[in-house]
């Protein structure tokens, strides 16, 4: 039987005690809504790890959208007898209180990385995420911590971060999971209308498509592509689709690029913003 822990001191002395014992401590951070992707990073961490934490906070600092952090789904007594099923060891759901006893002021500069895609069009978006993952890992203080792709630009800042405050946390990075018609597992899909949800695969359908016309069109016909595609569904809007280097971020200008190709995506359904991304190259 796995243990709630709401305080941060409480759940410090546990850590601190349960490191004595020798037990590896793995992390997986989330804000709940919990489904298959997040049990797939807890499953990853509980066979990886001796102890697995799991943490359960909806962070406001990396909301830009009021009304986002308002609708954001919430059910801690569905998410728990989930974990618990897992096998999770310490589920963790401090009050913003505990998290943020003062205003974080804290700005982080990730370069180009934190300015592109989801950067872009969520300003502040990544700085909240630092701000609180940050947090967590000091409280937490875990071996390992894991995080999903598909969130792939949240992956490639949290490794940054870990590496500009030198923590010694192993970052496990873990697949995409799908839907059976393909789309991206998020707490948001709980958000869509019924129309919405049943146009919401295209996404992923049009991506999977375009990876197969590299040959035939070039970088700059094949973001048309994919945009025109998807937009052609009147319940989907694109925000952004760009094909860009694996690691930087930065925009491709062809596919003879030295480095991998990730392809990445925001498409509002109605007023739901969704995201994926698959690689190209
Ligand atoms: P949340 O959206 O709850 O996601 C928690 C973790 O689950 C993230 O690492 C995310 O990438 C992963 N995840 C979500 N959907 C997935 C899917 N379909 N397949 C695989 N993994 C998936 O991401 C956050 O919370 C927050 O930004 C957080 C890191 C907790 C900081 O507040």
């Amino acid at each position: 039987m796995g243990v709630i822990v709401d305080k941060v001191a409480d759940l410090k002395k546990i850590i601190q005690n349960l490191k004595h014992e020798g037990k590896s401590i793995g992390f997986v951070p989330t804000m709940g809504a919990l489904h298959k992707g997040h049990i797939s990073l807890v499953e990853r961490c509980v066979a990886d790890n001796d102890i697995t934490v799991v943490s359960i906070f909806v962070n406001p600092t990396q909301f830009n959208d009021k009304n986002d952090l308002k609708n954001y789904p919430r059910m801690p007594e569905r998410d728990i007898p989930m974990l618990e099923a897992a096998g999770v060891d310490i589920v963790f759901m401090p009050t913003e209180q505990e998290i943020y006893p003062e205003p974080d002021t804290r700005v982080f500069d990730f370069g180009m990385l934190d300015k592109v895609m989801e950067g872009k069009f969520r300003p502040g978006h990544f700085n909240g995420v630092a701000q609180v993952v940050s947090k967590l890992f000091d409280i937490v203080a875990p071996h390992r911590a894991y995080f999903g792709q598909k969130d792939y630009q949240q992956l490639a800042i949290i490794r940054a971060m870990v590496r500009m405050l030198g923590y010694t946390i192993e970052i496990v990075g873990c697949p995409i999971v799908r839907e059976p018609d393909g789309l991206a597992m998020s707490s948001r899909n709980l958000l869509l209308s019924p129309e919405h949800r049943k146009s919401a695969p295209l996404i992923h359908k049009t991506l999977a498509e375009a990876r197969n016309k590299t040959h035939e069109l070039s970088v700059k016909e094949m973001i048309l592509w994919v945009v025109n595609q998807v937009n052609a569904d009147p319940n989907l809007k694109v925000e952004y689709f760009e094909l860009a280097d694996a690691n930087t971020l930065l925009p491709v200008e062809s596919w003879d690029h030295p480095n991998g190709i990730i392809g990445c995506i925001a498409v509002w359904a109605g007023n739901i913003r969704l995201i994926d991304n698959m690689m190209f190259k």
